[in-house]
């Protein structure tokens, strides 16, 4: 479904990206982990079109997005988490998860109609609402709702553009075991017709969630492979997880 071949991106002298590779199966659950700074942000961004790669070949469900700027790739499906400071916090989760269905669908003037005048959109908004554990919280104002909720509903924004690729870079920052535990559930539940991408410093939720897992190192690929393989590795040992693997 998204295939990335021979990535590279330098800043500078800095080379951030050295020829990184990866296969994301449709429905697939891929990890990318490593330290701070390896290059992980980095390459969301160059998979997004957010920066331009020095090199490589990007393809989504067989089609070349290299080069293509990050709206055409948005519209081609593939999409990343949006960020929190993306709501609108004087909103209802109602209202927050209707704009995005609307403005996905590309519904012109979308500010200036009621909801009610558009087909299907209620039921829409409730089916996403279930995906990202928000049913009984519709009608809250989003500036109400605790940290936790308000990170669900990032992920629910980017499921109304009905992604064929979801980015998630660290979506269980800043948040209580709880609220981790939370957002795991849901992205473990999330419905395979996305194939999601995935960066994680927890390695709790991502040996719960991922499929196939690449650690990088300085920007380069220091190994890919099940969690099995990865957990198993001396290098990753040494180099990455430390005493930390669960
Ligand atoms: N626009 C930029 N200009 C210059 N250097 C950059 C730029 N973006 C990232 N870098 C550098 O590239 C390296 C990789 O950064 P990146 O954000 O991709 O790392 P990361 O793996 O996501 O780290 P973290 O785990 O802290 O989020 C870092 O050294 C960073 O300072
Ligand atoms: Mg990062």
């Amino acid at each position: 479904m998204l295939e990335a071949l021979g990535l590279r991106k330098s800043f500078g002298a800095l080379e951030v990206t050295r020829d990184v590779s990866l296969a994301l199966p449709a429905g697939g659950r891929h990890a990318v982990v490593g330290p701070n700074g390896s290059g992980k942000t980095t390459l969301f961004n160059l998979l997004t079109g957010e920066i331009g790669a020095d090199a490589g070949v990007i393809r989504l469900a067989g089609r070349d997005l290299t080069g293509l700027p990050p709206d055409a790739r948005a519209r081609a499906g593939l999409t990343r988490s949006f960020q929190r400071n993306n709501l609108f916090p004087d909103l209802t989760v109602r209202e927050n998860l209707g704009l995005a269905v609307a403005i996905g669908k590309r519904w012109g003037g979308v500010f200036w109609r009621p909801f009610n005048g558009m087909p299907g959109l209620g039921d829409r908004i409730e089916e996403l609402a279930q995906n990202i554990h928000v049913a009984d919280s519709l009608d809250r104002t989003v500036r109400t709702l605790p940290y936790g909720t308000q990170r669900q509903l990032e992920i629910g924004l980017a499921l109304a553009v009905a992604p064929k690729v979801l980015l998630l870079d660290e979506p269980t920052a800043g948040m209580s075991a709880e609220e981790t535990r939370a957002m795991t559930a849901l992205i473990s539940l999330l419905p395979r017709e996305i194939s999601l991408l995935i960066i994680e410093h927890d390695m709790g939720v991502v040996f719960e969630i991922a499929e196939r897992i690449t650690v990088l190192d300085y920007g380069s690929i220091l190994i890919e492979g099940t969690p099995a393989e990865v957990r198993s590795s001396e290098l990753v040992r040494r180099r990455y997880l430390g005493e930390s693997v669960p």
